[in-house]
This record gives structure tokens, sequence and C-alpha cells, in this order.
């Protein structure tokens, strides 16, 4: 099995909230808690674990797995900034922002920095516009960001 036996009791918890024999309900937070332990990345036989976990066919969970934007399918760093470039937040310098982390990071987005640390995603809309432009790391949203909010963030990851 690729994921523990605390990841799969994670799991359970998420399955309980479903009626019973519904459990691939839960295979959106089965994948966020599998990829977790596994260098935040989804490799396919993480995804087989999860559909055998769940017992989904792997095309299902695949399907899943790479429809939804906070999945990754390959190393990215320990770190995925993933600022919004939608609507508001473009409107709000986003663009810039893109610009100043990948010049900051030394990367261009969907690389990872030479130390393994940070890899920076473009993403679509989170849900957090009245504090655009955004990002995300982790469960946490940056709101209302400047390049000095960036540095000081960027000091924090490191
Ligand atoms: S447009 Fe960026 S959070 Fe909505």
């Amino acid at each position: 099995m690729i994921f523990s036996k605390k990841a799969k009791k994670e799991i359970d918890i998420w399955i309980d909230k479903y009626p019973e024999g519904r459990q691939s309900s839960a295979v959106m937070e089965a994948l966020k808690i599998v990829q977790a332990e596994n260098e935040n990345s989804l490799s396919t036989e993480v995804i087989a674990a999860v559909a055998d976990y769940l017992d989904m066919s792997n095309i299902e969970v695949a399907e899943v797995a790479t429809f939804y934007e906070n999945y990754n399918h390959k190393l990215v760093g320990k770190h995925t900034i993933r600022i919004c470039h939608n609507i508001s937040c473009m409107l709000n310098g986003a663009d810039d922002l893109v610009v100043y982390l990948e010049e900051k990071l030394g990367v261009k987005t969907g690389q990872v920095t030479k130390d393994g640390l940070i890899n920076v995603k473009k993403v679509e809309c989170l849900g957090a516009c009245v504090g655009s432009p955004m990002f995300q790391i982790g469960h946490k949203y940056y709101e209302n960001l400047t390049k000095k909010k960036i540095d000081k963030i960027l000091v924090e990851l490191k």
C-alpha cells in the first residue's frame, strides 16, 4: 500500500460521511490525503491504490485526479504557490505578480526551484475575489498581495 495507516483512518472518516456502498464519494478527499503523503504528487500507482481502497476502477479515479487542478501528476516542490489569474485577480495585478514570482524564484510557472522547495502554478478563481490578487499555499489563502507581502511570505517558506 502506498499510503499510511494514518491516511487510511483519515479517508475512512470521509467514507463514513456517505451512505454505505458510496465510498467512491470520498475520492477527492482521499486523493488529497494520499497526495500529501506522496511528495505532493499522484503517480499511476498511487491512483491505483486509491481506486483499490475505494473499490473503484483505476480510470474512474484517474478521471477525477486529472480533471481538478488541485492534484499533481509530476514531482512538484514542497510548497506549491497556486496563484489565481482569473478576472478579479488579473484586474488587480496578478499577471505582474506572476512575473515577479518567476523572477524572484528563478523559475517559470510549472517549474520547481533548484532547491526543490517551491513551484508556482497559475490557477483559475479560488473564490477569494474580494481579496484579489491572491494565491494559495497548502490550505492557506494569502490575499491583497503586493510584492512586499510576497517577499515576506517567501522568506517564511524557506
Ligand atoms: S478571480 Fe482570483 S480569487 Fe476569484
